[in-house]
């Protein structure tokens, strides 16, 4: 489904794709979490399927009416993820087995230090507003490329709130630089922009910090153009 057929370039890589947005839990009842969809990392993975790749999917929190792009695909495996310190285990055990990692995900930057057993409860606080601690999360995204193995294509995912298509670019490049990602696709975002949106525009930076392309449309017109600069870079 979906998609004009094309020819299956992909065929016979392992493609690790994580989408949608960590949640990290404050007590049992609550967490914080950020408004990624995971739309554009479930197109990725349709895409990549139907280019004929092996494609595994971490989902983080994605609403099943978006997953149900890739339900009915064999060749996509969804592996459901909650938090940041999940996403981080089932993405480093997996990542040698794929040639190529696509980190779509929005990954929490922060978690609660510690997380209430009980929910935290107004009785409980004499009036006073709760003040949370928190501590960074590890950069799933670094880690990876640390353990990258040769020829493996990592591709990095930045969401920018930004006032100039100039600043979303050289902020992209300044985040490549510090990541050591191969490709970085970065697009803007704003209270009303970029998040349930079907159409996206991301600009696909390479590792020298040059724009491959940027690539405008649904968002399955845009993974496959990512797609082809993922086939060019595995190819260089
Ligand atoms: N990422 C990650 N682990 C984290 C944070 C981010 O793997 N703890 C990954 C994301 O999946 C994405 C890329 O890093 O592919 C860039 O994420 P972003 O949030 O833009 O980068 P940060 O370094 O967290 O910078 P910022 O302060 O702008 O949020
Ligand atoms: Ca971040």
């Amino acid at each position: 489904t979906g998609g004009a057929a094309r020819e299956p370039d992909l065929a016979g890589l392992r493609i690790l794709v994580t989408a949608g947005g960590t949640r990290e839990p404050i007590d049992p009842v609550r967490y914080l979490g950020n408004r990624s969809s995971g739309r554009q990392g479930v197109a990725i993975a349709a895409a990549a399927a139907d280019r004929g790749a092996k494609v595994v999917l971490f989902a983080a929190n994605i609403d099943s009416a978006v997953l149900s792009e890739v339900q009915d695909r064999a060749a996509v495996r969804v592996v459901p993820v909650g938090t940041a310190a999940e996403l981080e285990r089932a993405a480093r055990a997996a990542a040698a087995g794929a040639e190529v990692i696509i980190m779509a995900a929005a990954v929490a930057d922060y978690r609660v230090e510690d997380v209430a057993e009980q929910k935290i409860r107004k009785e409980d606080s004499a009036g006073a507003a709760p003040v949370l601690q928190l501590v960074e999360n590890p950069d799933i995204l670094v880690g990876l490329v640390h353990q990258r193995r040769p020829g493996q294509v990592i591709v990095g995912f930045a969401a920018e709130t930004v006032e100039h298509e100039d600043e979303l670019v050289e902020r992209g490049r300044r985040k490549l630089a510090r990541k050591g990602a191969d490709l970085l696709a970065v697009n803007a975002v704003s209270w009303s922009e970029g998040f349930e949106a079907g159409e996206n525009t991301l600009h696909v930076l390479s590792s020298d910090g040059r724009p491959a392309t940027v690539a405008s449309g649904t968002k399955r017109v845009v993974a496959d153009e990512l797609l082809d600069v993922v086939r060019e870079t595995l190819d260089s």
